[in-house]
């Protein structure tokens, strides 16, 4: 998926560069975990983590290059793994249109298995700060971990309000965003301010992104997608356009979607997930959940102005304007 960046050759040439480290790192696993992992690793997305990294490690003068690719590197790695146990919590076969790393080893060995590029990542931390430190990745990956566990502890209850949403998808999604941002600026020498700014920047970023994904997936084509549509209703997990219909079902009186949702065994039959969905568009809750995405992405236009570096403020505007557009 590299292709994504087919308008910014540069960034797609550093991101292949992040790929060979990535694919050199995991050549050192032992056995047939080998194949299993290379085969997750060269299935690459947008990598935007590190594209983050590359872009804000722009903001300085110094020529940073090869340290911002290896902090994209340990970014997209702590991703990668993130997803390998992602699809066992999840119980997912397929990752980006590929069998997953569950389906290939089961869960025993793919935990296992995603610890090891965990570990890996780390390893590539160590001694070179600045831009990522243990102190900084700890932070990230503990709030990336505390979100999971929420939303896992909270799976069958539709009836969240928009603050635990935010909450979750920010710890979920946005803390690695953000830190990606904040990790490229730290390699230069800017100033604290400087790193915030990028921090919110990403963050902001993040809620977007996340925002838009979970629309896809009341919207998406499953083709595009290599997953299906409802998978989020099905598997008992709200996001926003659940959550925008449910407010403005209350607001006009209503209950009949409250009603079908109430104590509903989970996994939800695709009877019930394909009347939701409908329900769920009638009151307008993809516009809305629409809507709110575009408040970030907003807010995050209005800090990325204050960057003062045309070149990046720029890179970070077209990345936006691409993922707003995205259909995958
Ligand atoms: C995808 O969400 C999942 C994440 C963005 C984070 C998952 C994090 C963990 C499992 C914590 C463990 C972390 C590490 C580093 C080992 P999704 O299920 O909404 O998206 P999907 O549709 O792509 O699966
Ligand atoms: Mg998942």
């Amino acid at each position: 998926m590299l292709e994504f960046w087919n308008d910014e050759p540069h960034i797609q040439g550093q991101l292949q560069e992040v790929s060979k480290t990535i694919e050199q790192t995991v050549a050192t696993a032992h056995g047939f975990i080998r194949p299993v992992l290379m085969d997750h690793v060269q299935s690459t997305g947008k990598m935007l983590r590190p594209a983050l990294v590359l872009i804000t490690s722009g903001l300085g003068t110094g020529e940073k290059e090869a340290d911002a690719i290896r902090v994209g590197a340990i970014l997209e790695m702590i991703h990668l793994a993130s997803l390998v146990h992602d699809d066992i919590i999840d119980g997912a076969v397929k990752r980006r249109g590929r069998s997953s790393v569950f389906a290939k080893v089961g869960a025993k060995q793919a935990v296992l298995a995603g610890d090891f590029l965990l570990a890996k990542a780390l390893m590539l931390t160590s001694g070179k700060e600045p831009g990522i430190d243990s102190e900084v990745i700890s932070r990230g990956l503990s709030r990336l971990c505390e979100s999971e566990l929420e939303q896992d502890a909270g799976q069958g209850d539709f009836f969240i309000n928009r603050s635990t949403y935010l909450r979750r998808i920010g710890g979920k999604t946005a803390s690695l965003f953000a830190l990606s941002c904040y990790s490229g600026a730290a390699l230069q020498e800017v100033t604290n301010q400087t790193k915030l700014l990028c921090h919110r920047i990403g963050y902001c970023m993040g809620i977007a992104f996340q925002i838009q994904d979970d629309i896809l997936d009341y919207i998406g084509s499953s083709t595009k997608l290599g997953k299906g549509t409802g998978g989020d209703l099905k598997s008992g997990i709200p996001t926003l356009p659940l959550i925008c219909a449910l407010e403005e079902e209350h607001k006009q009186g209503l209950n009949t979607l409250r009603t079908l949702l109430s104590n509903r065994k989970i996994p939800m039959d695709q009877r019930t997930v394909k009347q939701a969905l409908g329900q769920v568009e009638a009151l307008g809750g993809i516009q809305k959940a629409q809507f709110l995405a575009e408040s970030y992405k907003k807010r995050a236009f209005e800090e990325i102005h204050r960057l003062g570096n045309t070149k990046v403020e720029q890179q970070l505007i077209n990345l936006f304007e691409k993922l707003s557009g995205r259909s995958v």
